[in-house]
């Protein structure tokens, strides 16, 4: 018996020790567990960091009528040069777009409301469209068969069928209900623009 007791005396001790080597140690690794994510938050990882970066675009080989895509906090930036045909273009389309002088706050205050860009001749905008979020087709050209004899050069959603001229201004009556996004951006030298670092703050 008495070893009995002896023992189930030892085994209480044991266990006690166990219960709290094991509570110790769980409250080490919940200690670890909360630590880490604000280790985390204040760390962020180099590809993190890369991830929101702005992001340079060399714009010295784009063309007029043309446009490059370049990609930030991984959507796609159109950068397209107009030409003086697609910048009157936008006289036109006022009296199509549903927000033609960009009140709804798609874009940073620094761009004209009008062309929604710093420098007229150059575009830039999220390629992501305001409906479901689709990438539109750019598409230039005028009249063609398919876009019909009004279209004077846009984007054009092909999800469900929304329009936006060279502007990124959405038509009115169609399904995205918002400009496209004009990213902030700036100017760093006649050829290197940045985006996603604003013009007056940068
Ligand atoms: S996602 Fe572009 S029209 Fe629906």
């Amino acid at each position: 018996m008495s070893d009995t007791t002896a023992g189930a005396v030892g085994d209480s001790n044991s266990r006690r020790k166990f219960l709290v080597t094991a509570t110790t140690a769980m409250g080490a690794v919940g200690a670890v567990g909360v630590a880490t994510p604000f280790i985390g938050s204040w760390n962020p990882s180099a590809k993190a960091k890369a991830a929101g970066a702005p992001v340079r675009v060399d714009i010295s080989k784009v063309r007029p009528g043309e446009q490059i895509r370049a990609e930030w906090r991984g959507k796609p930036v159109f950068v397209m040069r107009r030409t003086a045909e697609n910048i009157a273009s936008l006289d036109t389309t006022d009296a199509v777009v549903a927000d033609p002088q960009s009140e709804n706050p798609q874009q940073p205050s620094y761009v004209d409301p009008k062309t929604r860009s710093i420098n007229p001749e150059i575009f830039i905008t999220v390629g992501i469209c305001t409906h479901l979020g689709c990438s539109p087709q750019f598409r230039p050209e005028v009249a063609p068969a398919d876009l019909g004899g009004d279209w004077v050069g846009g984007y054009f959603c092909p999800c469900h069928g929304s329009r936006f001229d060279l502007a990124g201004r959405v038509y009115k009556a169609v399904p995205a209900p918002l400009n496209m996004v004009v990213p902030p951006h700036r100017y760093e030298t006649d050829n290197i623009v940045v985006v996603g670092e604003d013009e007056v703050t940068a």
